[in-house]
């Protein structure tokens, strides 16, 4: 069965967050308070913060994946964490006119079918902006996603402060044409 996508105003994306929880919660296989943390940070995301975007693909009546994201912004929390790692590898102007894509994720059933790819393909080139960043597993198949679709490694190796979190931090940017 084919899927489509679109993207979600606010009020139908703030309605949808359980839902989109749930996903979350089977695509990461995470427990009961993670998946409320992670609803509760959508809903203030999506709710408060600049050029918030909601796409949400679905196959027949099922929502089967989806992406958020909004503008980076210097003084919000995650840009806080990568801003000095960032520019001390010398990727500061990377830190403008940015995309923070903070999920994309997609049930465990139609995983590998190209539904990731087509909602990050939509995204990518809809939005205004020249580039888009992420943090990803350093050992997980999405960094492969990531990089077929023209992402680069940024910070390969970057370290959440206080924490032995490690991630990837990579990013796309939008070629003149
Ligand atoms: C990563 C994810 C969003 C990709 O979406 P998808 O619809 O499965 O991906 P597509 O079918 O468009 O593309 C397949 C590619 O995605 C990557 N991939 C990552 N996880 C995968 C999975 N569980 N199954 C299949 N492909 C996966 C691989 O690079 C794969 O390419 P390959 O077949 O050459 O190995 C999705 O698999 C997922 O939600 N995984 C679990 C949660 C997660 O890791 N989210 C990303 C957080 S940064």
């Amino acid at each position: 069965m084919p899927h489509t996508i679109r993207r979600l105003r606010r009020p139908e994306a703030l309605e949808l967050a359980p839902r989109l929880a749930g996903i979350y919660g089977r695509a990461m296989r995470r427990e009961a308070e993670p998946v409320d943390h992670f609803e509760s940070t959508f809903r203030r995301c999506v709710g408060e913060y600049d050029g918030a975007t909601v796409l949400v693909a679905s196959r027949g009546e099922d929502t089967v994946g989806f992406l958020y994201g909004f503008d980076l912004q210097l003084g919000h929390w995650w840009p806080q964490q990568i801003e000095g790692p960032v520019r001390a590898a010398g990727h500061g102007h990377w830190l403008t006119e940015a995309f923070e894509l903070v999920e994309l994720q997609v049930t465990p059933e139609a995983q590998g079918l190209g539904v990731g790819s087509a909602l990050l393909s939509r995204q990518l080139s809809e939005m205004p902006h020249q580039r888009a960043l992420l943090a990803t597993d350093p050992d997980g198949r999405a960094r492969m996603l990531y990089r077929r679709i023209g992402f680069r490694d940024l910070v390969p190796d970057f370290v959440y402060a206080g924490t032995s979190y490690r991630a990837t931090l990579m990013g796309w940017e939008r070629r003149a044409s």
